[in-house]
């Protein structure tokens, strides 16, 4: 698949070189291009660099990695090259000190962004439940057990390309419904930050699925 980044920091860096070496074409794109030159270089592997909007029409699927406050004036420069194609957003609207939406209990990130591609790109939220560090191990496995990944988007086969993009990287999907629960991934993922940034451990918070017993409501999937 072409991958093109919007952004080439550290979440740009971790999953593009992972891409890469899993086979797929990326393009890394930057409002400096020589900043996205110098880390396609680093990946390797053909990796070019350029342009946001090189970035945005080279990729089959779109890794959007910059900062939240950045992300819709980023996406809307580039939604006629994001036309159709699958957007993926790893932003997480929150940071210290508080550790709050930035989102301020109004639409989601993603729903902003998808907004800000004029509703043409098929918007998918994932990646943003770990440290840029996690993304670069290979793979990221626990306890023997692959890090589930969980995605919210709307488009059945956006949701599987990204799929296929989480398992290229060691990774389990895990399906997390519509963009319309984007929202409450970014506020649990916040939440999580800030354990995390006050030294707790967000993994302790889960039990193990088999002791939790029967789900709450069987889903209309569920009913016989
Ligand atoms: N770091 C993590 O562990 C982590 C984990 C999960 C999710 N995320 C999310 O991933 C996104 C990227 O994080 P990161 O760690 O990769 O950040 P980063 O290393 O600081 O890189 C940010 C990128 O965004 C670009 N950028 C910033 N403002 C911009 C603007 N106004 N226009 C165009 N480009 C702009 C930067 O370009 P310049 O270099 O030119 O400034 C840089 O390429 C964030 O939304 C973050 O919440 C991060």
């Amino acid at each position: 698949m072409r991958i093109g980044t919007l952004g080439a920091g550290n979440m740009a860096d971790a999953l593009a070189t992972q891409w890469a070496r899993a086979g797929h074409e990326v393009f890394i794109g930057a409002r400096t291009p020589a900043k996205a030159e110098a880390l396609a270089a680093r990946i390797g592997a053909g990796a070019r660099g350029g342009t946001l909007g090189e970035a945005a029409e080279f990729g089959e699927a779109v890794l959007l990695a910059v900062w939240w406050e950045a992300a819709p004036d980023v996406v809307e420069a580039v939604a006629d090259a994001l036309d159709g194609k699958v957007l993926i957003d790893c932003t997480n609207p929150t940071g210290p000190p508080d550790f709050t939406l930035r989102t301020g209990g109004g639409p989601s990130a993603a729903q902003r962004i998808a907004d800000a591609a004029r509703g043409g790109a098929r918007v998918v939220k994932a990646f943003n439940t770990c440290h840029e560090s996690v993304w670069r191990l290979t793979p990221p496995v626990f306890g023997g057990r692959p890090l589930g990944v969980p995605l919210c988007g709307d488009d059945a086969d956006a949701l599987d390309a990204v799929r296929g993009l989480v398992r290229d990287i060691g990774c389990e999907p895990v399906d997390g419904g519509g963009l319309d629960r984007a929202g409450l991934l970014e506020a649990t993922t916040a939440f999580a930050i800030g354990v995390w940034a006050a030294g707790g451990d967000p993994a302790a918070m889960f039990p193990p699925v088999e002791t939790a017993g029967p789900p709450p409501v069987k889903t209309a999937a569920q009913a016989p």
